[in-house]
C-alpha cells in the first residue's frame, strides 16, 4: 500500500467548494489537524458559522473525495466552526463579533418572534448568543424568552444579561413598572442604547441579535450610529402594502448608510405569517397572501431569507416564555427558522469574508 500523505489529502479536498464564498475549502483554510496513520486519516473541517446550512453537503463532498484516495482505509473527519470577525463591532461591545438587526416597517409583524427564534436556532447550532431588545416603547423579548419575571444583576460597574435558553438577553423591559409607558425622547433613546451596549456584560458573542422598534424612528439611526452593524434583517407579512412599508425600512437603513458613510447590509427579507398549514389537510391557505416576502426581496434586489407559516403554536409558545422553535424542533415552523438562521449565518460569513462591514 502507498504512504497516503497529507498533500493528497488537501490536493483531493480541492474539489470541495463553498457555495457562498466561492472558493474551494483548502485555500479558504477550513481544513485542519490532518492525521494520517497509516491508511487512518483523520482532519478537521473547521466553517465560518455553526449554522452553515450546508455543513453537511461539504462533510459529505469532503468524505467522497478523501476516501478515493488510495491507501485510505478510514476515515474520521470533525466538522467545527468558528465566526469570523474579531472585534468590528468597536469599543462598545468588544467581544461582540456581528450584530444583526432585526427590524420592520411597522409592528405586529413578527419581529420579536423572528429575533427570538433566530437568536434560539443559532445558539442551537452551537454559536454563542445575545439578544438585545431595543424595542424600547413595547419591549416583549423577556416574556417571549420566559425571563418577565428576572432582574439583571448589577455588581456597581456593568449589568449582567439574564441567561434564558443559553442567551444572554437584555431589555428596557427588565426596568420598567408593568402598565406603565414611558415617553422616550430621540436623545434617550441613544443614551438608553448607549448603555445596553456599553455598560452590559456581553462576554464574547458570535451574534448580538437586536430587536428594533418598528418603524423608521431614533433607535435604528442610534444602533447604526454607536457601533458598525454587520446587517439588517427585515421581517414583513405577505400583503401587497407590507411590500411598501418593508421599501420604507429599507430605503431608511441605505439613507443612514449615506448619512453615517458605513455599510448597513440589507441580509434579506423574512416573510412571516405567510399561510396556515391545515393541519387535517396539510393543505396551505394563504391567510395574508402568499409570496409578497419573495417579490418585494427581488424587486428590492435583497435576498430573500425564508418564509414562516401562521401557527397557532408560535404565538402561544411566544406568550408562554418557550419559543417555537423549542417546542418541536421537527415542526414546520422551527425547520423554518433554522432555514432563515442558516441563510442569515452564511450572509453574515459572506460579508465577513469579503470585508464587508
Ligand atoms: N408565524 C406566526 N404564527 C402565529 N402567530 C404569530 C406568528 N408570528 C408572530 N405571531 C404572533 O403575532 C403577535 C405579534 O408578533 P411579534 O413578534 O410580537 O411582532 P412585532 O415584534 O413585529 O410587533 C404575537 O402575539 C406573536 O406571538
Ligand atoms: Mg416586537
Amino acid at each position: 500500500m502507498p504512504q497516503v500523505t497529507e498533500q493528497q489529502i488537501l490536493d483531493a479536498l480541492r474539489v470541495v467548494q463553498d457555495p457562498d464564498l466561492h472558493r474551494d475549502i483548502v485555500s479558504l483554510g477550513f481544513v485542519k489537524d490532518i492525521k494520517i496513520c497509516g491508511g487512518a486519516v483523520a482532519f478537521t473541517i473547521e466553517l465560518t458559522t455553526p449554522a452553515c446550512p450546508v455543513k453537511d453537503l461539504l462533510r459529505e463532498q469532503a468524505y467522497a473525495a478523501v476516501s478515493a484516495v488510495p491507501g485510505v482505509e478510514q476515515l474520521k473527519i470533525e466538522m467545527t466552526a468558528q465566526v469570523r470577525g474579531e472585534q468590528r463591532t468597536g469599543p462598545l461591545i468588544p467581544g461582540v463579533k456581528h450584530v444583526i438587526a432585526v427590524a420592520s416597517g411597522k409592528g405586529g409583524v413578527g419581529k420579536s418572534t423572528v429575533s427570538c427564534n433566530l437568536a434560539v436556532a443559532l445558539k442551537l447550532a452551537g454559536a454563542k448568543v445575545g439578544l438585545l431588545d431595543a424595542d424600547i416603547y413595547g419591549p416583549t423579548i423577556p416574556i417571549m424568552m420566559g425571563a418577565g419575571e428576572e432582574q439583571p444583576l448589577y455588581d456597581g460597574q456593568k449589568m449582567y444579561p439574564v441567561m434564558r435558553h443559553g442567551i444572554g438577553i437584555m431589555s428596557i423591559g427588565f426596568f420598567l413598572e408593568e402598565g406603565k409607558a414611558v415617553v422616550w425622547r430621540g436623545p434617550m433613546i441613544g443614551k438608553a442604547l448607549t448603555q445596553f451596549l456599553g455598560d452590559v456584560a456581553w462576554g464574547d458573542l458570535d451574534y448580538l441579535i437586536v430587536d428594533l422598534p418598528p418603524g423608521t424612528g431614533d433607535a435604528s439611526m442610534s444602533l447604526a450610529q454607536l457601533i458598525p452593524l454587520t446587517g439588517v434583517v427585515i421581517v414583513m407579512t405577505p400583503q401587497e402594502v407590507a411590500q411598501q412599508i418593508a421599501n420604507k425600512s429599507i430605503a431608511m437603513f441605505q439613507m443612514l448608510e449615506q448619512t453615517l458613510n458605513r455599510p448597513i447590509p440589507i441580509l434579506g427579507i423574512v416573510e412571516n405569517m405567510s399561510g396556515f398549514i391545515n393541519p387535517a389537510t396539510g393543505e396551505e391557505i394563504p391567510v395574508f397572501g402568499k409570496g409578497g416576502g419573495r417579490r418585494a426581496a427581488a424587486q428590492l434586489n435583497v435576498p430573500f431569507l425564508g418564509s414562516v407559516p401562521i401557527d397557532p403554536v408560535i404565538s402561544e409558545s411566544g406568550d408562554a416564555g418557550c419559543p417555537a422553535i423549542l417546542i418541536d424542533p421537527h415542526s414546520a415552523q422551527a425547520e423554518a427558522f433554522r432555514a432563515i438562521a442558516g441563510q442569515v449565518a452564511a450572509r453574515v460569513s459572506t460579508l465577513a469574508h469579503q470585508g464587508v462591514k
